[in-house]
């Protein structure tokens, strides 16, 4: 069936049929699609369009419609045009003539809106479970190594020492963000387009509040041709998921790093690593590979809706057909990867001792004795040369910072004093930064704490009880 073509003197061509179908992708709205149209139903009844008797037929047989798609097969062999299509079809099938009536004063372009709409909000909801569940299992990896020391890097150079849950907790305040983000995207799609017909607002008086009530939106849209043109919820949704991407693709990279031969700090789970087919000896980081190679795809989708949007005229143009399957591969990859990240945070084992050795043998000290020469008064600018003639002189005749003790040190600078060799083990000068955000052990211990609170102040907030 079609749900126009009274002007038409001939049907579409099969290619345009085959070109322009959208159903074998959108059938993914299906449960948005009745629930939307349930709701108005419900509406057409208030306004008297319906009875109630008709309302009751209808919501019941799109309530069989939504039972019977659960079977996968439900939509072999349809050729509908899109999912709004095959559903008015399956209701006719079920309630004949009356299936008529559904469209009184409602266009596909708000009902593509909706549907759109309904189904994003469960997802951001699901990422938004996903992205905490993932923020636990970090967590639960800090509290393992509380005291673990291991080297930050900057250029991929060994910097300065910092402490394990200290590296974890960065990565917890960029999930915590992606939640930000979520939540605010979230309330963009949080608003109901019903209403809007094609462009110009429905020719019916809709009690709009009421249709946003029934379907638990908080507020309604403003504008009819905002509606119909309008994408950036979302462009917004996908930009969160490539946001969180980009986060657990810089996670993968570094752990791959770290559980590799050449850095040995720490191993991953047997269950999220492979084999090679001919080399007996290999166990590789492929979960993580994975991520990061999703990330492309997902900064991918949100790049093809950014294009397709760009430049429209206003209001609906059919390009626009083309948001759905980035949006749906967008958050098929975005829920596979953070579920594929708690797990594999799940099976992390760190060898203290090598990230330990790592931070000793380097200079990672450094910036803290020159530190601690500019609180005992020397400019730090002097400091700075001081310590940079003693990592040269160091590196030069292979000595190591533990090598030096307090009176060598004294007798290499007079700005040095002997008790200052305490500084060359990467846990003293970490001692020095307990103001917030750094990684003093009081100060990380304080923010691991608070992590847990916020954690679960989140989840309470979010999970509905
Ligand atoms: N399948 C279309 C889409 O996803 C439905 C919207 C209305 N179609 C139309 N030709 N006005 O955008």
């Amino acid at each position: 069936m079609k749900l126009w073509g009274g002007r038409f003197e001939t049907g579409p061509s099969v290619v345009f049929e085959q070109f322009s179908g959208s159903l074998h992708f959108d059938k993914t709205l299906v449960f948005a699609d009745v629930e939307g149209s349930q709701a108005f139903a419900r509406a057409l009844a208030r306004q008297g369009i319906l009875t109630d008797e008709e309302c009751g037929k209808l919501v019941k047989a799109f309530a069989e419609i939504a039972s019977e798609a659960q079977n996968p097969t439900y939509f072999e062999g349809a050729g509908d045009e899109d999912i709004h299509t095959f559903v008015i079809r399956k209701l006719q099938e079920k309630v004949g003539g009356l299936a008529a009536k559904i469209h009184t004063g409602r266009s596909r372009n708000e009902q593509v809106s909706l549907d759109v709409r309904l189904y994003l909000r469960t997802c951001a909801e699901t990422v938004l479970e996903q992205l905490m569940e993932l923020m636990g299992s970090l967590l639960d990896l800090a509290h393992k190594y509380p005291d673990a020391v291991v080297p930050g890097y900057t250029h991929l150079r060994r910097a300065q020492a910092v402490l394990w849950p200290h590296y974890l907790l960065a990565y917890f305040e960029m999930f915590a963000r992606d939640c930000e983000r979520v939540q605010q995207t979230l309330a963009r799609i949080n608003v109901l387009p019903l209403g809007s017909g094609a462009l110009a607002g429905s020719g019916f008086p809709f009690d709009r509040s009421e249709i946003a009530a029934d379907l638990h939106f908080p507020a309604i849209t403003r504008n009819s041709m905002d509606v119909s043109g309008d994408r950036d919820f979302a462009l917004d949704f996908l930009y969160s998921c490539s946001m969180i991407l980009l986060h657990l693709s810089r996670l993968a990279e570094d752990w791959i790093l770290y559980s590799s031969e050449e850095f040995q700090w720490m191993t991953l789970g047997d269950g999220v690593t492979s084999g090679s087919s001919l080399m007996p000896q290999k166990k590789n980081p492929d979960s993580l590979e994975l991520i990061r190679g999703k990330s492309g795809r997902v900064f991918g989708d949100l790049t093809s809706l950014f294009v397709t949007m760009k430049g429209l005229p206003m209001t609906y143009n059919r390009d626009m057909q083309e948001d759905k399957e980035p949006l749906f591969d967008a958050f098929r990859q975005t829920s596979g990867s953070l579920a594929m990240a708690k797990v594999v945070a799940d099976s992390v084992v760190l060898y203290t001792s090598k990230p330990a050795i790592a931070a000793e043998e380097s200079w990672v000290v450094a910036t803290d004795l020159a530190e601690e020469l500019a609180r005992s008064g020397v400019p730090f600018h002097r400091a700075h040369q001081i310590v940079g003639q003693l990592v040269l002189y160091s590196v030069n005749n292979g000595k190591k910072p533990s090598d030096w003790k307090g009176e060598a040190l004294a007798a290499f600078a007079p700005e040095f004093k002997p008790e200052m060799a305490r500084l060359l083990t990467p846990s003293e000068g970490m001692k020095s930064r307990e103001l917030p955000g750094g990684t003093g052990p009081q100060a990380v211990a304080k923010a691991l704490q608070e992590a847990g609170q916020r954690l679960r102040a989140m989840s309470e907030h979010v999970r509905p009880v």
